[in-house]
């Protein structure tokens, strides 16, 4: 029952030829993220959760930047590997993720609390409405890639979702489970 999103041919999951900032989002720096933060605890906190790779683009108004988020497969206990997740600051403001490789799930959440789960896919197209918290999350057992497109002065707001989403994403029974939670 995940939504399935429109499709477009994408060649390469590596953002390549220009100046590029890179961060790497580790499981030491997710702390409380995870529903079972003593499973967290329990991992080597250098492993690298994500790594995102960004073209050095104007923040100025009316600008956009571009970004890909290389996602690991791995599970923190049995929920899987997923971005922080975040607000824009400016709440208006939108967001387009194209899907590069591998398979997962964007999970998306208005300022109401509803929540909704898209594939991704190569070649998966999603549009982000403004007001919309958006989280990736990698189902799969390869890197999951996705390159996205969001306004320079977007901002990011990642304290308004720090008791979480709510739907978390686990591994059960060797199957993709989507849960409710009340919080966190
Ligand atoms: O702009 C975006 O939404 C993405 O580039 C994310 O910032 C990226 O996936 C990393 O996720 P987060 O910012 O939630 O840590
Ligand atoms: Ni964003």
């Amino acid at each position: 029952s995940f939504i399935q999103p429109p499709q477009v041919a994408w060649a390469s999951g590596a953002l390549a030829d220009g100046p590029l900032l890179r961060k790497s989002t580790r499981i030491q720096d997710l702390t409380h993220v995870f529903a079972d933060e003593n499973a967290r605890q329990q991992l080597a906190g250098e492993q690298v959760v994500y790594d995102v790779e960004m073209l050095d683009t104007s923040p100025a108004d009316g600008e956009l930047y571009t970004g890909v988020t290389h996602l690991y497969p791995g599970r923190v206990g049995c929920e899987y590997f997923m971005t922080r997740g975040h607000f824009h600051a400016r709440r208006e403001q939108g967001e387009v993720y194209f899907g590069l490789r591998g398979t997962g799930l964007l999970l998306l959440q208005t300022e109401q609390g509803d929540a909704r789960l898209e594939k991704v896919f190569a070649g998966s197209v999603h549009i982000i409405p403004g007001f919309t918290a958006h989280r990736l999350i990698n189902t799969g057992e390869e890197v999951l890639s996705a390159l996205a497109v969001w306004p320079g002065i977007a901002g990011h707001d990642y304290a308004a979702l720090a008791r979480g989403f709510r739907i978390r994403v686990f591994e059960e029974n060797k199957r993709v489970q989507a849960k409710e939670v009340q919080n966190g």
